[in-house]
């Protein structure tokens, strides 16, 4: 019995160490341990000779002896299919399916153009959240629960929370870096923002807005002026007229639109600019005094600029895209036109 087992000690131990990767070799291995003339079944059959009282002992040992077996040979099987899906599978050589590039969405397109012409001037982007409580996009900007401006903003309210909306423009993100930020701030902000508007081909309930903000000591209306002048010119070419027309914006004082000149049409008049051969593409203005305190900022020492402009408009005019609502319908026909354009 004590021969026996050592005997498959000596066993073990061979099938342990044994390495091979040839068929052959493996099947010699299988045919000498497993086989039904193999070690494994002729060591079984000395199960008889084996004293009744450790044939217990004897058939665990003997079960384990033939685990191992087993066990060796079905790695090494596997190894060798494995290296031989390698000979013979798919060639990893072969060039690939092509995988059809994504193209960037003409929105945002248009957001990295005017955003890196103002990240060159040195304003840095800010970002902030599209839901927003009354006092961010609105109060903060000086316009007071009755304001009668409240209304040029169709506002989308939450219904659980009538006290949050969707802002109706990026300015809060302004108010949120003053609070946050001393001066001087140079900020653009770009986003989407949300307005309660019949849509149309030419207005949406929601839209995208870059604003800018630069508050520091002794800013002036020729400063802004000036980075608007800039940005025009980087944006839509060197010939594009400007012109600012006096307006009304709560938040700002003095405030301004401002037009440039119908690129289409080179100013003579067409659909596009309702044949007055301008194209309004912006708000700006001096920041208020109030807007600044209620951001804890002091007005007495500081001022600054602000300017907001939306992205669909220029989107449209520079890709020739007559229906806003486009832009949101994620039909593939019109965004894969956008594939390699920059
Ligand atoms: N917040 C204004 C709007 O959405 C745009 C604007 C920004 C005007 C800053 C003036 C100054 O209509």
């Amino acid at each position: 019995m004590d021969a026996i087992l050592a005997q498959i000690e000596a066993h073990k131990e061979e099938i342990r160490t044994f390495e091979t990767t040839d068929p052959e070799l493996l099947e010699a291995f299988r045919i000498r341990f497993l086989g039904t003339k193999g070690i494994v079944k002729a060591l079984m059959g000395e199960m008889k000779n084996v004293p009744a009282d450790r044939r217990r002992d004897f058939g665990q040992v003997m079960n384990a002896f033939k685990e191992t077996a087993e066990a060796r040979y079905a790695t090494l099987k596997e190894v060798m299919t494995v290296a031989d899906a390698g000979s013979t599978g798919p060639d990893a050589t072969l060039p690939g399916d092509p995988l059809s590039v994504g193209g960037r969405h003409p929105i945002t397109l248009m957001r990295n153009r005017i955003v890196s012409i103002f990240r060159r001037m040195g304003f840095a982007v800010a970002e902030g959240p599209e839901i927003e409580d009354d006092w961010h996009n609105f109060t903060a900007l000086n316009l007071g629960e009755d304001h009668p401006a409240r209304d040029m903003q169709d506002t989308f309210y939450l219904s659980r929370r009538p006290d949050m909306l969707l802002r109706t423009h990026t300015s809060n993100v302004q108010i949120r870096e003053m609070q946050r930020n001393k001066p001087p701030i140079r900020i653009v902000c770009p986003g989407r923002v949300y307005r309660n508007e019949t849509v149309s081909a030419r207005s949406h309930c929601f839209f995208h807005q870059v604003e800018g903000l630069y508050i520091d000591e002794g800013v002036s209306f020729a400063d802004l002026k000036q980075t608007l002048y800039s940005f025009v010119k980087e944006m839509f070419g060197e010939d594009v007229r400007v012109r600012f027309r006096p307006s009304y914006f709560p938040f700002t004082e003095p405030s301004a639109e401002m037009d440039i000149s119908c690129m289409l049409c080179k100013g003579e008049g067409c659909a596009v600019c309702k044949r007055t051969g301008w194209l309004e593409i912006l708000g700006c203005g001096m920041v208020h005094p109030q807007v600044l305190s209620n951001c804890g900022i002091d007005p007495e020492k500081y001022n600054g600029y602000a300017f907001g402009m939306g992205i669909e408009r220029p989107a449209m005019l520079k890709y020739g895209i007559t229906d806003i609502r486009l832009f949101s319908e994620n039909d593939v026909r019109f965004l894969r036109q956008f594939t390699a354009a920059t």
